[in-house]
Formats: C-alpha cells, sequence, structure tokens
C-alpha cells in the first residue's frame, strides 16, 4: 500500500466513531480530503459539520453537508484531523496545510479528538516536519529573531495568507525534546496567532493506516 491508500483506510476507519445526530469536527489536508469522501456515504445521519479551513468547508458543502459557523459552538463531540507528525505521547506538530490555528480551536473544543494518520506520521521526537507558526505580519522581524534565539531557523511560507488573514513561517532545525514547554515559549512571543505544536491538546484516539491494517492507540478508552 502507498501513502495515500493508508491515510484513505485510516480516514474511512474514522467512520466507526461518528454518532448519529451530531455535528462532526472537521480539520484539513489529504487525509481528511478522504475523510469527507467518507463522510458523505453517512450524511443523512449526521446534523452537519463545523470546518477548520475555507477549503475544508468547499469540500463538504460540495459533498451536500450542512456547515455551520464555528463561532455558535462552545463545545463538540468529535473533532476529525490529520497531523504532520505525532510522537508517542500522541503530541502533535500541525499546520502544513496553514489551517492550525482554526484546527486548534476545534481540536480544543472537542470532546474526543480523533486523529487519522497513515504510519509516515508517527515520530519518537517531534521536529524534523518544519515547525508551523502563524504570526501578525508586523511582527515578522521580532519572532524571527526570538526563533533563532532558541535554535530554529525561520523561514517565510512565502505567497501564503491564513483564513484569518496572517503570515506562517516555518522553523526548520528543532528537535522538540519537551513539546509542552516549547508550545508554551511560542505561544508567548507578542505576534503569534498560533503554534502548531499540539502538546497540550493531544489527540485522544490515532487512527493509523499501515499495510492492510489499522493501528488503534485509544487514549480515552472509549
Ligand atoms: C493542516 C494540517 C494537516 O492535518 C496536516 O498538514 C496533515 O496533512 P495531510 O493529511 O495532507 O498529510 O495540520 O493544517
Amino acid at each position: 500500500m502507498n501513502v495515500n491508500q493508508m491515510k484513505k483506510q485510516a480516514a474511512w476507519a474514522a467512520l466507526d466513531y461518528i454518532h448519529p445526530g451530531t455535528i462532526i469536527g472537521v480539520g484539513t489536508g489529504t487525509t481528511v480530503f478522504y475523510f469527507i469522501e467518507a463522510l458523505k456515504t453517512v450524511k443523512h445521519l449526521i446534523s452537519g459539520a463545523v470546518s477548520s479551513s475555507h477549503a475544508s468547508t468547499l469540500l463538504l458543502e460540495r459533498q451536500g453537508i450542512k456547515v455551520f459557523n464555528i463561532q455558535y459552538f462552545s463545545s463538540l463531540n468529535i473533532y476529525v484531523d490529520s497531523a504532520d507528525e505525532i510522537n508517542h505521547c500522541m503530541q502533535m506538530i500541525k499546520g502544513g496545510g496553514a489551517a492550525l490555528t482554526r484546527e486548534k480551536i476545534l481540536a480544543t473544543m472537542a470532546k474526543t479528538f480523533l486523529c487519522i494518520i497513515d504510519q509516515s506520521k508517527l515520530v519518537d521526537i517531534l521536529g524534523k516536519f518544519p515547525l508551523p507558526i502563524e504570526i501578525i505580519p508586523i511582527s515578522f522581524s521580532y519572532i524571527f529573531k526570538e526563533i533563532i534565539k532558541i535554535g530554529g531557523l525561520p523561514k517565510h511560507r512565502k505567497h501564503v495568507i491564513t483564513d484569518n488573514g496572517n503570515i506562517i513561517i516555518d522553523v526548520y532545525n528543532l528537535t522538540v525534546k519537551d513539546p509542552i514547554s516549547m508550545e508554551k515559549k511560542i505561544n508567548s512571543l507578542p505576534g503569534v496567532v498560533t503554534v502548531g505544536l499540539f502538546a497540550y491538546r493531544t489527540a485522544d484516539i490515532t487512527l493509523i493506516g499501515q499495510e492492510n491494517r489499522i493501528k488503534i492507540i485509544n487514549n480515552k478508552k472509549i
């Protein structure tokens, strides 16, 4: 099986966790694209979705799934999304698709964060994938300086404006040995909107697409 087949396998397995009559939180990216295709087959059973990006909203609506405005929700039963990297504590790097801020809001308000990945995303230490940070444009030079101080190599993600009107920097050269303190440190820099480290809000359940099987890591025991 190739990576896309493994992503698809994990995405379809997520349907087992969808309860009738609920509103589903939906992430962003290629794995989620497969999940939206799967969700279409049960759209008559669910009440609709809230989405982490304009891109996912368009895909959901194209499948005939009603999308509600996040602004009216303070909690969700489930949020389904992927990750760029995930460690064995279920802490993640996210934001490869630049949707990290809305993703973190939805993941945090959800009772269950269901992460769907192919096996290549599972790592021992986070940081090989460049860490995305959404920042307010005027803070650019200051944030660059601060990131270099902690040993990172920041690069501006060219031609990308987030759904919130901000810019993204990708930080290379990091070995994230203590994800919680790094999330805290980067979050505390003025100008940072969201860091793509999900160390506080880890996944509750992770479905890992492997060769012809799904590995399930369930930290929530539901
Ligand atoms: C988007 C994300 C995605 O979950 C992450 O980039 C994984 O994407 P893909 O499913 O395409 O591998 O965080 O902001």
